[in-house]
């Protein structure tokens, strides 16, 4: 059997930053970029990761350059950041196009598979339905990230201004939702 290997190519992105990932010794472990066009989980090379924490805020923009591997036989695109810039925020004709992007206060829930099947699926769910019922789903948006490495704490999501919550229960949906809304 002929082993299938990953197809690897060079990325560049300019987005929002909407989240990081820090370890417990201050390391930047990964971004999560909003870009008009999708959101991306970024796993930030070593190099980069130990000044990177200082200078990052949930709303600034970078410019991030890397590799991509195109997982085939897992269905999976990975990104790992070589170089990750700050932008000024009116670096770049780009630039234009994000700032028209509306922002809306934003809820990552883990997609993980994990967290996905320990009840991640079901907080996405409930999530919505919440929302709907306070009549705000318009004003939030719930997105799905990958693994946030904190997987025998799952399901974890983040909340607004990168709070994050592990071992979330159904119940506590409406509470947290009344909490940040
Ligand atoms: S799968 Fe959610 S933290 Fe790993």
């Amino acid at each position: 059997m002929v082993a299938v290997q990953p197809l690897v190519s060079e990325f560049m992105l300019v987005g929002r930053l909407e989240d990081f990932v820090v370890s417990s010794k201050g390391r930047v472990k990964s971004l999560y970029l909003s870009t008009p066009e999708a959101d991306y989980t970024i796993e930030v090379a070593k190099e980069q990761a130990n000044v990177l924490s200082q200078y990052l805020k949930p709303g600034c923009y970078l410019k991030v350059a890397g590799m991509r591997k195109n997982k085939l036989h897992q269905a999976k695109i990975s990104y790992k950041a070589y170089s990750i810039e700050l932008l000024p925020e009116q670096a770049t004709s780009s630039n234009t196009v994000i700032k028209t992007h509306k922002s809306k206060a934003q809820i990552l829930v883990c997609q993980g598979s994990s967290c996905w099947n320990k009840g991640g699926r079901a907080t996405y769910e409930l999530l919505k339905a919440e929302l709907q019922a306070k009549g705000i789903i318009d004003d939030v948006a719930i997105k799905t990230t990958g693994c946030l490495k904190q997987c025998k704490q799952a399901p974890n999501l983040v909340m607004p201004n990168r709070n994050r919550y592990s071992k979330v229960k159904p119940q506590q949906i409406s509470q947290l939702i009344t909490k940040y809304f």
